[in-house]
């Protein structure tokens, strides 16, 4: 080979290898994978195959065939014959004629007839993640060292780039549920109870309706009263769910928007000071967000609080009430918002302090971390 031919095929490996990694998605880096292989030793066909557990394969992609010729094959492969063997193997198998090994079994019969046959696996350690198949028409050429060489190499990154997308997808998909399940318990929480004594009120309502008219109108007043609260709730927890407002307005706004909110749809008397900005990181500022709104969902559903009052300097957050205050032991096993507040705390690098007892309001104090 000379050197200007070894160059531009540095340049092919290259651009393959740069095509195959900047893709996240496993699909789309199967995609690259395939296309590369064939354009770098000039294959007539080029198929990836990732098996699954049950003898099959969860995806068989291939370049060079129609979407008609596909139609027409039929159903992917299983893991028999050749597609087997490189799989089996842990060294490239390289073939003139793939027909006359016995390995081969045989083709459903719309495939195309195939001679020369370059199988590399693709592997992670020990663990074979998929294979490369390239081949050639009848009479094609057969493949070389070079080409064999060019696979194992684009075949060791196609196994970097799969396990990364692999693990960004399932990292996408646990952020999902875990958000999932965080949505699901704020509801439950918040608006649940709220539907429950709604429901019951109703009823007392339609029994009382011909007995006693007057107690039956009390009980709907009721109604409209708790009707008015699921309402403020389940709006509260909308509101919460929205941290994109924290890329809007930055934390100190969005909490001052919050305690605004609160203060429209609550009782007590809901008060906001700050002073200056905060300087945290993106992370942090979720967990100070979810942390004080937690701390603030208490002082208005626990407290009885006429006054609540949030107040934020560089150094700390804190969010006192003047309500009726709690047995701090006892309160420990009741609910889960003070558990993930002190979790919260932790993960930001800062302390949490409750102070509070029967009678004598609370006062939640969170330190933030320095620099
Ligand atoms: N500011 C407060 N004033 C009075 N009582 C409070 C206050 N904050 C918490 N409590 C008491 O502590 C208990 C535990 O609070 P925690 O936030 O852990 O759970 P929860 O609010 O009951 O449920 P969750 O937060 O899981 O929805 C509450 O049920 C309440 O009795
Ligand atoms: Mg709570």
């Amino acid at each position: 080979m000379t050197a200007s031919d070894s160059t531009s095929l540095l340049h092919e490996v290259s651009a393959a290898v740069g095509a195959i990694t900047r893709h996240l998605s496993v699909a789309q880096v199967l995609e690259v994978i395939v296309s590369s292989a064939r354009r770098l030793v000039g294959a007539d066909y080029a198929a990836i195959g990732i098996p699954d557990e049950s003898g099959g394969f969860a995806e068989f992609i291939t370049d060079g065939i129609s979407e008609q010729q596909r139609l027409e094959i039929g159903p992917l492969p299983r893991q028999h014959g050749m597609l087997a063997a490189i799989l089996a193997e842990s060294e490239p198998i390289r073939l003139p004629d793939l027909r006359r090994d016995p390995r081969y079994r045989w083709w459903p019969k719309a495939h195309p007839a195939m001679a020369a046959l370059l199988g590399v696996p693709i592997r992670d350690h020990d663990r074979t993640l998929g294979i490369v198949v390239l081949t050639n028409d009848l009479g094609g050429p057969d493949f070389t060292d070079t080409d064999t060489e060019l696979i194992e190499l684009l075949a060791s990154h196609a196994a970097i780039a799969l396990t990364n997308a692999r693990l960004y997808e399932r990292s996408r998909e646990l952020t999902v549920v875990e958000e999932r399940n965080r949505l699901a318990r704020e509801l439950h929480d918040a608006v649940m109870q709220r539907l429950f004594s709604l429901r019951l009120s109703t009823r007392a309502a339609a029994k009382l309706v011909d007995t006693d008219p007057a107690a039956a109108a009390h009980r709907l007043e009721q109604v409209d009263s708790l009707t008015a609260d699921a309402i403020a709730e389940l709006r509260a927890v909308i509101v919460e769910l929205r941290p994109a407002d924290l890329d809007t307005h930055g934390l100190v706004e969005t909490l001052r928007r919050h305690l605004t909110l609160l203060d429209r749809l609550h009782e007590a008397d809901v008060r906001f000071t700050a002073d200056g900005p905060i300087d945290l990181s993106r992370e942090a500022e979720v967990e100070v967000l979810r942390l004080v709104q937690e701390a603030l969902g208490n002082a208005i559903r626990h407290a009885a609080a006429r006054r609540v009052e949030l107040d934020i300097t560089a150094e700390r957050i804190t969010v006192a009430d003047d309500g009726k205050g709690f047995d701090a032991d006892e309160a420990a096993t009741r609910g889960l918002g003070l558990l993930s507040m002190r979790e919260r705390a932790k993960a930001l690098g800062g302390h949490l302090e409750v102070a509070t007892a029967p009678g004598e309001g609370t006062v939640v104090t969170l330190e933030l971390p320095r620099d």
